[in-house]
């Protein structure tokens, strides 16, 4: 940190180096160059930007950043910092600059969720050694305050369960197919034309960056080291439109969640789509927009909601982690180390209590019903609805569209594993958690 005689002089000066600038890279150079002076009046410091680190420094960027600041040579911008921000994603080569900067007791400011559903507790530790800050408030859910309030704001009490929509893409092509009667592969197209999806959309419809999002949110909600490796992931890709419709009728929308849920022998992460009511909260959050549910021994059901991506909402994220970091600078205050003192283990889906809407397709024969609900009776499943029409393309198949009770993971599965085998069934068409909200 330098006191220099420049534009702010009763200030103290920060350096700051930026690994990427892409989408959101672009953007938080935007404003800490166009908003330099009011950040510094605001923050009691001001940061200057020194380097730019980039793999081309001719590519055409959303915001043209001074070429005197872009460099390919990302070491030296690092070495010369106060503080880095990582945008690039990825694991290498951001692993191995993240701890650069940390090992040299320089804060790090980062978004790389993957970096941190993998390499998590690596990363804390290295900052808690040297005493440097590591924030990530752009890693879950872009704009939308969430790790702050879970790491701080909720500190004194005792998180139970969050349920988030925490991946825009999905919530998308889902509200689309909900609102239009779209087919998935009609609305993924859709997204990716209006750049909400990628050309490979894997990583959102898979589940995988909800899943990365979900294991650094509960490691702070639980206190605990999650990975990505602890959390059970489906995707989205298997939600039909019949599926959606007949949520619909029944009063529910589908969402993939992702779930951190406290469990009498640790915490169940999961992240898979899910009927929820259409008047919880959750169901009224549409197109991209994310949203995230926490429930609190002592604060209740909050509700936090907002944009989860985009280059200018996610830098609002990361600028919030770097003027709050620069203030703790500027006041010569460490890193707080984040304790995973809990040690929650994560524990399999076999014993999650959740309701199921199993839909089958069953052959029109006497007695059929009566097998079908003995084979639910033989797993201990109670079924709670059931709902019989004539297929429209066969009239000796009928559909079965049947919501069972609260029963163990395990035994569902079973009873549809069960079902499969039963002669009379042709096809198990759909199984779907439900999530009842309360
Ligand atoms: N692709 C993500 C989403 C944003 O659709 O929400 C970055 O994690």
């Amino acid at each position: 940190m330098t006191t220099s005689a420049t534009s702010h002089p009763q200030t103290p000066h920060l350096k700051v180096a930026l690994l990427g600038a892409g989408t959101v890279g672009s953007q938080v150079a935007r404003v800490l160059l166009d908003s330099k002076d009011e950040l510094a009046l605001r923050s009691g410091v001001t940061l200057d930007l020194v380097g730019v680190a980039v793999r081309d420094v001719d590519a055409k960027r959303d915001y043209e950043i001074p070429r005197e600041l872009l460099t390919t040579d990302a070491d030296s911008v690092i070495d010369a910092a106060d503080i880095v921000v990582e945008l690039t994603g990825g694991i290498e080569p951001a692993r191995t600059r993240i701890l650069r900067a940390l090992n040299a007791g320089t804060t790090v400011v980062t978004g790389n969720k993957a970096l941190l559903a993998a390499h998590g507790r690596e990363l804390q530790d290295a900052a808690a050694a040297s005493g440097s800050q590591l924030s990530y408030e752009a890693a879950v859910a872009g704009a939308i305050p969430i790790v702050r309030p879970m790491r701080d704001s909720l500190a004194g009490d005792k998180v139970t369960r969050f349920l988030g929509i925490m991946n825009g893409t999905t919530n998308f092509i889902l509200d689309q197919m909900d609102t239009t009667g779209a087919a998935f592969d009609d609305a993924l197209a859709e997204a990716q034309e209006l750049g909400y999806a990628e050309a490979d959309p894997t990583a959102d419809v898979e589940g995988h960056d909800a899943a990365a999002k979900a294991a650094v949110l509960a490691s702070l909600a639980f206190h605990s080291t999650f990975t990505l490796d602890d959390v059970h992931c489906e995707g989205i890709t298997a939600v039909s439109a019949e599926d959606v419709a007949t949520a619909a009728e029944a009063g529910y929308v589908i969402k993939l969640l992702s779930v951190g849920e406290r469990t009498e022998d640790g915490v169940n992460l999961r992240v898979n789509p899910v009927m929820i009511p259409r008047n919880h909260v959750l169901g009224g959050v549409h197109g991209a927009y994310n949203a995230v549910f926490v429930e609190a021994e002592n604060a209740g059901s909050l509700m936090f909601y907002g944009q989860g991506a985009g280059g200018e909402p996610t830098a609002s994220a990361v600028l919030g982690d770097l003027v709050s970091a620069a203030r703790a600078i500027a006041r010569g205050a460490e890193g707080i180390p984040l304790s995973d003192h809990a040690k929650l283990p994560a524990v399999s889906m076999d014993n999650v209590t959740t309701r199921m809407a199993i839909t089958v397709t069953v052959k029109d024969r006497l007695g059929v019903l009566a097998q079908i609900a003995q084979v639910f009776a033989d797993h201990g499943v109670s079924i709670s609805t059931m709902h019989q029409t004539e297929d429209p393309k066969d009239q000796a198949i009928s559909v079965l569209r049947l919501v069972t009770h609260t029963g163990r993971h395990r035994d569902l599965m079973d009873t549809v594993g069960a079902l499969r085998e039963l002669p009379v069934v042709a096809e198990v068409l759909s199984v779907i958690p439900v999530e009842t909200g309360d």
